[in-house]
């Protein structure tokens, strides 16, 4: 099989990186360049599209794991069809996608081993039990970027989505993309197509930049959720473009008595400049999963075309936790179902067990400066009996309504909140202040403020 080649010297690569660019490449190791390269081919991968080459990939991140402490190693990626069963990711290390190259995940179902599900869900998300293996995926990781010249990761997920709906699947599907317990992630320039469920879960994880990043799926495939940090701190979401069959992005902490007992939050998450298309989903989520808690995101300058709606609480009895402290301004929106949607019965429990006692303290949600036109209804706000959403405030919004717009614009029960300058007129149960709502001043410095800009 493969001939084990030890990657090239460090002097090529410095060479190599030079070449690149200098600037960039002083402080290579610090700024993210790696000493050691490798390509996939040197592991005995074929690019046909054809051949397994999971023992390539397996080979390439043990060898290239040895390198961790002597500057990091890049795996390179060339131009070609790259099938693969899911592989592991290791620290100080690049996985790096050239143009017009293309990792296809496997298909059969064989090669998706089981593995523990998540300790803050307690079981696997579609199903009890154990899951299937993520297609790419890291524990316990520092220092892991994921880049090139927006070469693909393709879930192949067709067959996930015609077995989940069949009902044929006995586990949870795997994620395109998972990474646990892990620091310091830089995942740009690259495209995720097709996953069989959601895109990109880093969860438990801190300082995680996304950047540049393209997510395709169809816009009826199930479950096929963008980015969602889950129970974890300090992530920025930059530049990304997204068309999904679920929520562009959807920001977690934990499932029912499961994520209380984690106890994680999601905090400190900064999302700007996102293009979300999802007819069905929000484009951006808070929740349903929220049982460690979810505060301080910040979310502006972003766009959504034909999406169901735009910055949406999900939530419900059971699920304790809070989602608090959060801040919205300048989306700009086009056919929209629901401007505004908040969700106090959402259903799914993971199991019988879940607390009927266990409350969400949803509280301090903010939203300014949206523009939406082609509107059905501007808000459906819902909050939970006996436990109403509070600190609402939605100032500075103008939506334009569709010809088939509804007669009632705004249906607003258990929510408690102010408005000022929003047409059309909102629900007595937000009442009109005058004030501009809150956004943070001081801005929250979250990864490298440079990405490395490395050649590989
Ligand atoms: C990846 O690592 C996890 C442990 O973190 C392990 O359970 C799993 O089997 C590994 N997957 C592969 C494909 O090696
Ligand atoms: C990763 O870290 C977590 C939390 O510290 C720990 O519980 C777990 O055992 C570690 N996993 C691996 C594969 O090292
Ligand atoms: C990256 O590739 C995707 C899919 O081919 C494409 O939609 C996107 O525009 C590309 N991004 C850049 C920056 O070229
Ligand atoms: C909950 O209990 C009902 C019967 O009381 C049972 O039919 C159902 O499968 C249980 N659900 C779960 C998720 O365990
Ligand atoms: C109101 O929001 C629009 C964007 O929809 C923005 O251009 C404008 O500057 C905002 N007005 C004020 C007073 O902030
Ligand atoms: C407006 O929204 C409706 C759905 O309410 C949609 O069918 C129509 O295509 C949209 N019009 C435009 C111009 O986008
Ligand atoms: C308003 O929302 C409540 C649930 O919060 C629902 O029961 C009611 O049917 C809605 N009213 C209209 C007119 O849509
Ligand atoms: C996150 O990054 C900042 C610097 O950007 C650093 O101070 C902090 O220690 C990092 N957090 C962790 C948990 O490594
Ligand atoms: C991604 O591309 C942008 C724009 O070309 C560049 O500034 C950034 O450094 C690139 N990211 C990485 C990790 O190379």
């Amino acid at each position: 099989m493969a001939t084990r080649r030890i990657p090239r010297p460090a002097a090529v690569a410095v060479a190599l990186c030079a070449a690149a660019l200098l600037a960039a490449c002083a402080g290579a190791s610090r700024a993210g360049c790696r000493k050691h390269v490798a390509k996939i081919t040197e592991y005995g991968a074929v690019g046909d599209g054809k051949t397994l080459n999971t023992a390539a990939f397996a080979k390439a991140v043990a060898d290239l794991s040895e390198r961790a402490r002597d500057g990091g190693a890049a795996l390179v990626v060339p131009p070609g069809k790259w099938l693969t069963g899911p592989f592991n990711l290791t620290s100080h290390f690049t996985l790096y996608l050239d143009e017009g190259a293309e990792i296809l995940a496997s298909q059969d179902m064989k090669d998706w081993p089981l593995i523990a599900p998540l300790p803050s869900y307690g079981r696997g998300r579609d199903e009890p039990g154990p899951r299937y293996s993520n297609f790419i995926a890291g524990s316990n990781l520092t220092d892991v970027i994921i880049t090139g010249k927006n070469g693909t990761i393709n879930g192949q997920g067709q067959v996930w989505w015609d077995k989940y709906r069949a009902k044929e699947l006995q586990f949870t599907r795997g994620y395109l993309l998972e990474l646990l317990y892990s620091d310091s992630i830089i995942i740009s320039n690259v495209t995720f197509v097709d996953s069989p469920s959601w895109n990109l879960h880093p969860t438990y994880c801190t300082n995680v930049t996304i950047s540049g990043v393209t997510i395709l799926a169809p816009v009826h495939s199930p479950n096929t959720d963008g980015i969602d940090p889950d129970s974890s701190s300090h992530v920025k979401i930059e530049d990304c473009y997204i068309v999904s069959g679920d929520d562009c992005i959807a920001v977690k902490s934990g499932w029912d008595e499961y994520g209380i007992k984690f106890n994680m939050p999601s905090q400190h998450i900064v999302i700007k400049r996102l293009t979300c298309i999802s007819p069905t989903s929000a484009m951006i989520a808070l929740g349903s999963e929220m049982s460690g808690g979810i505060r301080d995101v910040r979310a502006e300058d972003s766009v959504a075309i034909n999406t169901e709606s735009a910055v949406r609480v999900k939530s419900g009895v059971g699920r304790g936790g809070f989602v608090k402290d959060i801040f919205v301004r300048g989306l700009s929106l086009h056919t929209m179902k629901w401007v505004f949607w908040m969700t106090g019965n959402y259903g799914q429990h993971p199991d019988n067990s879940s607390d009927p006692n266990a409350m969400p303290q949803v509280t301090s949600i903010n939203y300014r400066d949206v523009f939406a036109e082609n509107v059905t209804m501007a808000g459906r706000m819902e909050g939970i009996p006996n436990d109403p959403y509070t600190g609402i405030c939605i100032s500075n919004v103008t939506a334009q309504l569709a010809p088939d717009a509804k007669k009632l614009q705004w249906n607003c029960t258990n929510v408690k909140g102010v408005t000022s300058d929003v047409t059309p007129k909102p629900c007595p149960e937000l009442g009109a202040e005058g004030m501009p709502c809150a956004f943070p001043e001081e801005e929250l410095i979250i990864g490298p403020r440079k990405l490395p800009k490395c050649t590989y």
